[in-house]
């Protein structure tokens, strides 16, 4: 069983993600912590709670990053995700709440009271978890681990030729948190652009999840556009979930080892440049930051059947 810290901008992927997280029986979901980036944070916090009561489960969820560590916020991408996030579609009310405690905070609190258990999964911006270690730096040593959806080795990026969306969004929260030196796994564009959640899956997961179905399906129609434009394909990229893949079913995933930094000015701001162990360069300064592995491989099709059977 992975205890975990979903870190998410729900975002229509998101939402698919958060339902494998409250359904999967070896997942034990402690809180979930809101942060701007798809949405604004108040809606990422209202759409985490909504989900969370579709699936019937009372899960924490604590709000955090309003914005960057550092730099001015970029507008949320409404014609991806949909002004609320979940692809405009109508949605039920929402009656719980927030946690008092911020993102950050609940962080801290949770994992330092199961040192050692608490594996932190981060699918947005990565501000939460930057100022979570900011409270606590010996975080670094109490977490199980992190897994972060995020950025590009190879592939390039979605937001810029080589920046990827949740580091495009918080470069610089993103360069602490990828160089903290905490185990940690990046799920980036060069696996989950192998992946595609086609509109046969998404049938199948609409039929399975009574109200959550609905809202899965609805807001996968319009988030579908999207990628009919961008890559040409049918269906769409589940981002989000290949984070839970990776912790779930990690066979199905090649990994290198090596040192991550992230680019935070000009124009390849938000670019993630992975160095690999062991490979020498002229400038020895890509070797001097913490170890970390990267996803560079995935069989796209097995992980996208595995989303649609877990959620089906
Ligand atoms: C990432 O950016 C967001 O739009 C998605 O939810 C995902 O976390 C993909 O680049
Ligand atoms: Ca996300």
């Amino acid at each position: 069983i992975h205890s975990i810290i979903f870190d998410t901008d729900p975002g229509v992927d998101d939402a698919q993600a958060i339902a494998i997280a409250l359904r999967h029986p070896e997942i034990d979901l402690l809180g979930m912590t809101t942060t701007y980036g798809n949405v604004d944070v108040e809606t990422a916090t209202h759409n985490a709670l909504l989900l969370a009561e579709l699936a019937g489960r009372e899960i924490p969820v604590a709000q955090g990053a309003a914005a960057p560590l550092i730099k001015p916020r970029h507008a949320p991408p409404a014609h991806i995700h949909g002004a609320n996030g979940l692809g405009n579609i109508t949605l039920p009310t929402v009656s719980g709440r927030a946690e008092s405690r911020c993102a950050a905070q609940f962080i801290v609190d949770t994992v330092n009271e199961r040192p050692g258990e608490v594996t932190l999964v981060a699918v947005g911006p990565l501000g939460n978890l930057a100022a979570a270690l900011q409270l606590d730096p010996t975080l670094v040593d109490k977490v199980k681990g992190v897994v972060v959806m995020g950025g590009s080795i190879r592939e390039g990026g979605n937001v810029t030729p080589v920046a990827e969306a949740n580091m495009f969004n918080d470069p610089d929260a993103a360069a602490r948190v990828l160089t903290a030196g905490w185990p940690l796994t990046l799920v980036g564009l060069d696996v989950t652009h192998r992946c595609v959640l086609t509109p046969a899956h998404m049938a199948r997961i609409e039929g399975g999840q009574g109200e959550l179905g609905r809202v899965l399906a609805g807001s996968y129609a319009f988030y579908r556009d999207f990628y009919q434009s961008a890559l040409g394909i049918d269906g769409c990229c589940p981002h989000d979930s290949c984070a839970l893949a990776w912790l779930l079913r990690p066979e199905l995933f090649t990994t290198s080892r090596g040192h991550l930094s992230v680019v935070t000015e000009g124009d390849a701001e938000g670019q993630t440049l992975f160095a690999p162990e062991g490979r020498g360069f002229i400038e020895d300064r890509w070797s001097r930051t913490p170890l970390v592995d990267v996803c560079l491989g995935v069989e796209g099709q097995t992980v996208s059947d595995w989303i649609a059977e877990v959620l089906a």
